[in-house]
């Protein structure tokens, strides 16, 4: 899919193919402390992202600067749920489901951030996961309570709090019925 952000710069959206390896860990070694910080849902190397995608369980979702073929943004996605996540959402009265459940963790160039392109990276990612058949979208390991531009996207696009807990600080379980 092809978008023009708000700076007129076109953007393809689509699955992240074992091509863009080295790309990714490209991207991702580029983030800013901050935003590693906040990120990290396996490692940043182009190892450890093959490694990562090795797990069928595992799909990503990038969005791709055409003039320069530059990654700007990437979703990290798992087919049902995390088993670090699962004890916890179940505390809350949540049972998970591997066949219609899916976890989500995203992030976008720092340059890029607050302009809309998280939200349009959501709604790609929304998409294919109900043509998957996926029915909620859980949050990767939650969100941290002093992440204001994440809780503030995640309460836009609809995400529910569950609860918190701690884990290097206050983190928020949030989850999004896609139904
Ligand atoms: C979190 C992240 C993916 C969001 O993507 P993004 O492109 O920056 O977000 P968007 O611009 O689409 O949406 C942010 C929204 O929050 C709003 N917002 C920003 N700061 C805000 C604040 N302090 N209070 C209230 N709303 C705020 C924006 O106005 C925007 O809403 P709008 O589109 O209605 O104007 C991105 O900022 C990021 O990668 N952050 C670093 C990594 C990270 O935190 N990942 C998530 C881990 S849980």
């Amino acid at each position: 899919m092809l978008l023009k952000s708000k700076n007129g710069q076109w953007l393809q959206l689509r699955a992240l193919r074992p091509t863009d390896f080295a790309n990714l860990s490209h991207y991702l070694q580029h983030l800013s402390p901050a935003s590693k910080s906040r990120f990290g849902p396996h490692a940043f190397d182009e190892a450890g992202v093959a490694q990562h995608y090795q797990d069928p369980y595992h799909v990503g979702y990038v969005a791709i600067e055409l003039e320069t073929g530059k990654i700007v943004a990437y979703a990290a996605v798992v087919w049902g749920y995390l088993k670090s996540d699962a004890a916890r959402l179940e505390s809350y009265g949540v049972a998970v489901f591997r066949d219609t459940d899916a976890t989500y963790a995203p992030s976008v160039a720092d340059e890029w951030q607050n302009q809309g392109l998280g939200s349009r990276l959501f709604l790609f990612v929304c998409a294919e996961m109900k043509n998957a058949g996926r029915k909620r979208l859980i949050l990767w390991g939650g969100v941290q309570n002093t992440n204001a531009l994440a809780l503030a996207y995640y309460r836009k696009l609809g995400f529910c709090y569950l609860g918190s807990f701690e884990y290097n600080g206050l983190n928020d379980d949030m989850i999004l019925d896609l139904r």
